[in-house]
């Protein structure tokens, strides 16, 4: 499947019932070639109303702890586990986690990124570990398969207690840490 493909298919799709609330979907955004993939939740409000994954207020304040570690957003990709928005923000359903998962799976087949980050507990929950627990391990490495993963305390949690940016900074400069080692490296071969 090409990237059209998959975004035609994702946008078009009904396999919970998510499809029929959303205003728009929320496909993702970035470097179709990047090798460093940023996941989230699921839209707000305004990713439901642009169709871009982190807008709202949540996705400026990433924006500015990609810039602070000197990471371009449009070098990175990023996308969500759910691509249409649960009602009033609510956390996604199991049900709706496993119907929307495939999309993101295919993603990850397509761009074949070297890191993975979670934005938070609900993609940490999902991609790393069923029982992952974000306060105690956010900004340990991973090794799955071929893809090195962490995760970091979500944007909107850092909204509600600026008390984690200190944490969260320091994550971020250890991710970008590696990112640029894993570029150098793989220029060299
Ligand atoms: N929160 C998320 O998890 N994803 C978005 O795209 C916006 C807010």
């Amino acid at each position: 499947m090409t990237w059209d493909e998959l975004r035609t298919k994702c946008e078009s799709c009904s396999a919970c019932p998510l499809g029929k609330t959303k205003t728009k979907n929320v496909f993702g955004t970035g470097n179709e070639k990047a090798t460093l993939l940023f996941v989230g939740e699921a839209p707000g409000k305004d990713e439901d109303l642009s169709g871009i994954p982190f807008v709202g207020k949540a996705g400026q304040l990433l924006d500015r702890y990609l810039e602070a570690v000197g990471i371009d957003r449009d070098e990175v990709y990023i996308a969500n586990i759910l691509k249409c928005r649960p009602p009033n923000n609510r956390d996604p359903e199991p049900s709706e986690e496993d119907a929307c998962i495939t999309h993101l799976r295919e993603q990850i087949r397509l761009l074949k990124p070297k890191i993975i980050v979670c934005l938070g507990r609900i993609a940490a929950m999902r991609l790393i570990r069923e029982d992952y627990r974000i306060t105690s391990e956010h900004g340990q490495w991973v090794e799955k398969g071929s893809f090195l993963m962490t995760a970091v305390y979500h944007p909107s949690a850092l909204l509600r207690d600026s008390s984690k940016r200190e944490a969260m900074l320091g994550d971020m400069m250890a991710i970008a840490a590696k990112y640029r080692k894993i570029q150098k490296e793989s220029e060299q071969c």
